[in-house]
C-alpha cells in the first residue's frame, strides 16, 4: 500500500520524513484502526518533495515540476494500492477535482508498469479541523481494509 500526501509541513521538514506531525499521527492511528503501520504495510510519500513558502496550498506549476517524480517514485515503489491523500495528491495523480465527491471511489492508476487500484481520501489535516468528516474517512478506510485483505 502506498500513500501519497501533499507536501511536508513544518515538523516533516525539520525530521526529513513524511507525516510526523500532528497530521501524520492521526494518519497512524486510522492506518492502525485497519490494522496497518507503516513499518510494516504501508510506504508513505508526498506528491511535492519540500515545503511550500507559508504552508500554501502546491502551485499548479510546483505540482507540474514534480509530478515526473511522484509518477516514477510509485512506479518503483510498485504498491498493489495507491492511496491519494487530500486535494492536491487526488487532482495530481488521478485528475481528480471535488475531494469530498470522488473520495473513497476506486479507480485505475497506471503505474507505468501495470495497472493498479487507487482511491483519494480525505487528508487528516482537514479531518483535525472537520473532526464530523471522520466518518466519511472511516468509509474509505473499510473499503481500502476490504480491498487489501481481498489480496491475501
Ligand atoms: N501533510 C502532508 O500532506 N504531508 C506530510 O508529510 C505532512 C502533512
Amino acid at each position: 500500500l502506498m500513500l501519497v500526501g501533499e507536501a511536508p509541513g513544518a515538523d516533516e521538514d525539520r525530521i526529513g520524513l513524511p507525516f510526523v506531525g500532528r497530521s501524520g499521527q492521526l494518519l497512524d492511528r486510522m492506518l492502525a484502526a485497519i490494522g496497518l503501520n507503516r513499518k510494516e504495510h504501508v510506504y508513505i510519500a508526498n506528491l511535492l518533495p519540500w515545503r511550500p513558502p507559508g504552508n500554501r496550498t502546491p502551485t499548479p506549476q510546483a505540482v507540474a515540476i514534480c509530478l515526473p517524480f511522484i509518477q516514477r517514485q510509485i512506479q518503483l515503489a510498485d504498491p498493489d494500492i495507491l492511496v491519494c491523500i487530500g486535494a492536491p495528491s487526488a487532482q495530481g495523480l488521478l485528475g481528480l477535482t471535488g475531494i469530498l465527491a470522488s473520495r473513497g471511489k476506486w479507480l485505475e492508476y497506471d503505474t507505468g508498469t501495470r495497472r493498479i487500484r487507487a482511491m483519494a481520501t480525505l487528508h487528516p489535516a482537514y479531518l483535525l479541523r472537520q473532526p464530523l468528516q471522520k466518518r466519511l474517512a472511516w468509509r474509505d478506510l473499510r473499503a481500502l481494509k476490504a480491498a487489501l485483505d481481498a489480496k491475501t
